[in-house]
């Protein structure tokens, strides 16, 4: 694992979207995986400038998610789908068809088997950016879920339930019950993982994903095994590590 510990957040951000954008132009039909959460938007903001820039061009690059609430559907402003195209689709040059979010609403074990397919078929994911969970959890893999996990329905923690009710007014049950998400082993068959990290909120998580035992406890542990992945964070989220 590559540890970069940066002073702020928007220094995080700027690392992690020259990550993207070195990507991108090395291989201008990346296949990316994307994650939603306050903690990219500000990666997304730079990818934006970048476009506007004409530094970079999404122009071939597709791009899947990492999950999905169950039963909102693409209008509803909490749905993941939503936040995509609000927070980065809708504002820079990429075809709209070429950008994959699992559908909340359907036969979410039909579109679930279909997910890792459609990922097979694009050629797999060159990078893939995540947040992590107080909880340890990756995307909506919540602890005990199996390392072999492939993309699968679930109920939420009622910890991120909690963590996610500020986006909902603060009203924990506006909050979903289950979500649709990529599991363990489709997220770590990426050929490239970035995982940002800020505030003391995450520094339990952060240790025990870097420094801890690689368990199903702390869904991030496995990143461990991985041959390349970057942890991206601030002071406060790094404040745990030890030596
Ligand atoms: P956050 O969520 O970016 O909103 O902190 C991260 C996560 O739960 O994976």
């Amino acid at each position: 694992m590559k540890l970069e510990i940066l002073n702020n957040y928007s220094e995080m951000v700027a690392v992690a979207a020259d990550i993207f954008a070195k990507q991108i132009s090395e291989k201008p039909d990346s296949v990316l995986c994307l994650a939603t959460g306050s903690t990219p938007v500000g990666v997304y903001q730079n990818l934006i400038k970048k476009v506007e820039n004409k530094e970079i061009s999404f122009k071939d690059v597709k791009t899947f998610n990492l999950d999905e609430y169950q039963g909102l559907d693409a209008n509803h402003p909490e749905s993941y789908r939503y936040f995509m195209n609000d927070n980065l689709f809708n504002h820079i040059d990429i075809n709209i068809d070429n950008t994959k979010v699992p559908s909340g609403v359907g036969n979410l074990d039909e579109i679930a088997k279909e997910y890792d397919a459609a990922i097979d078929a694009a050629g797999g994911i060159d990078l893939l950016i995540l947040g992590i969970g107080s909880n340890g959890h990756i995307a909506f893999n919540e602890p005990g879920t199996p390392f072999g996990s492939y993309t699968h329905t679930l109920k939420l923690d009622e910890r991120t339930r909690m963590d996610n009710a500020r986006f909902f007014d603060g009203n924990i049950d506006e909050v979903p019950t289950h979500a649709i998400t990529m599991g363990i082993y489709s997220i770590i068959r990426a050929k490239k993982i970035i995982l940002l990290a800020n505030g003391k909120h995450k520094a339990r998580a952060v240790k025990e994903t870097v420094q801890g035992e690689i368990t199903t406890d702390v869904p991030a542990s496995i990143l461990q095994v991985h041959p390349d992945v970057t942890i991206i964070m601030d002071h406060d989220a790094a404040s745990f590590l030890g030596d």
